[in-house]
């Protein structure tokens, strides 16, 4: 990402956060528009979820210049995830719900925007998957180390 790109995204996330919750609370009501079935995964009171993931998103925009320091903490957060029931197709719609909700709150929302977004949204999800995939691994491996006669 150079640095250019990183500067629009910060000013971008900058706006769209202005208000606290505002934007956790739009990527929510995006997400169970288009998917439902996600909703019984979740608390029936976001409040406290909305400002974790706003916290998580602030964190990655403030290092979106060495993203490689956030990997292991993305990829402990994709693991975590397994135990809520976030299943991999799950993060690419989370990833568009992400995406309408800044579009939605962006006066200045454009097609370079949006590329970009989609840049720095697919730098979470790809970690947070991996780690969900090594987790799935361990539980395998341990399982297999377990059984008297492995095949
Ligand atoms: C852009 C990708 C995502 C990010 C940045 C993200 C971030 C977070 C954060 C920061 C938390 C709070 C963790 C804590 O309180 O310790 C959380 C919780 C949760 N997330 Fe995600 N998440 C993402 C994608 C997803 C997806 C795809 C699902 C699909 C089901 C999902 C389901 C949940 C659930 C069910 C919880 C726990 C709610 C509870 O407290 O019971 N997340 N997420």
């Amino acid at each position: 990402m150079t640095p250019e790109t990183i500067a629009l995204i910060k000013s971008s996330y900058a706006g769209v956060t202005a208000k606290p919750r505002q934007l956790a609370a739009r990527f929510y009501d995006e997400l169970f528009a288009v998917a439902p079935n996600l909703r019984p995964l979740f608390p029936s009171d976001l409040t406290l979820l909305q400002g974790h993931f706003e916290a998580a998103i602030a964190l990655v925009v403030r290092n979106l210049d060495e993203m490689s320091a956030l990997r292991e903490s993305l990829r402990d957060l994709g693991a975590q995830h397994v135990h809520w029931g976030a299943r991999p197709e799950d993060y690419v719609t989370a990833r568009e719900a992400l995406l309408a909700a800044i579009g939605a709150l962006s006066p200045s929302w454009d097609g370079t925007l949006e590329r970009d977004w989609r840049s720095a949204v697919t730098a979470i999800i790809v970690p947070m998957l991996e780690g969900a995939a090594v987790h799935t691994a361990l539980v395998a491996e341990r399982l297999a180390a377990d059984a008297p006669d492995p095949v």
